[in-house]
């Protein structure tokens, strides 16, 4: 093989070895993975006797925050604790039994709807179960 030849060959596999190694890990992250995230359904969100009335629990669900409320009547009601907004996590209110995002003052009753301020849409409302002393939440079809 001529010097030249060698010389061009060499560089040119070098710097497409290089360019593979630095594409690749970028290539990976950009494409999503061929198994989705599982999808979680139902979880155990608390125990009775862990909410006193008006108050409430944020526990997970799935990867997001969800809230399970205790109203003042003892009533369990399940929410995801995202804000339809800005997707900030919201927090129960005892004082106006209201859902509320501190990020820009929205607010949420108990059946989901919205209040006041800038969420564009209620807010998910889940399905609460009680099963012996286990609460259980789940998704509604
Ligand atoms: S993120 Fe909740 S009101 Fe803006």
């Amino acid at each position: 093989m001529e010097r030249r030849r060698f010389i061009n060959f060499f560089f040119g596999g070098s710097f497409l070895a290089t360019l593979a190694a630095f594409l690749y890990p970028v290539i990976r992250y950009v494409l999503p993975p061929k198994q989705a995230e599982a999808v979680q359904k139902k979880v155990a969100a608390a125990k009775m006797g862990d909410l006193a009335p008006n108050t409430a629990k944020i526990f997970k669900f799935g990867s997001v925050p969800a809230i399970l409320v205790n109203t003042q009547e003892g009533q369990l009601l399940a929410f995801s604790a995202v804000c339809t907004h800005l997707t900030c996590t919201v927090n129960y209110e005892a004082a106006t039994g209201t859902l509320f995002c501190p990020c820009h003052n929205g607010r949420f009753d108990m059946a989901g709807n919205v209040i006041s301020g800038p969420p564009p849409r209620p807010i998910e409302t889940y399905i609460v179960e009680v099963v012996g002393e286990d609460i259980f939440v789940s998704k509604k079809a």
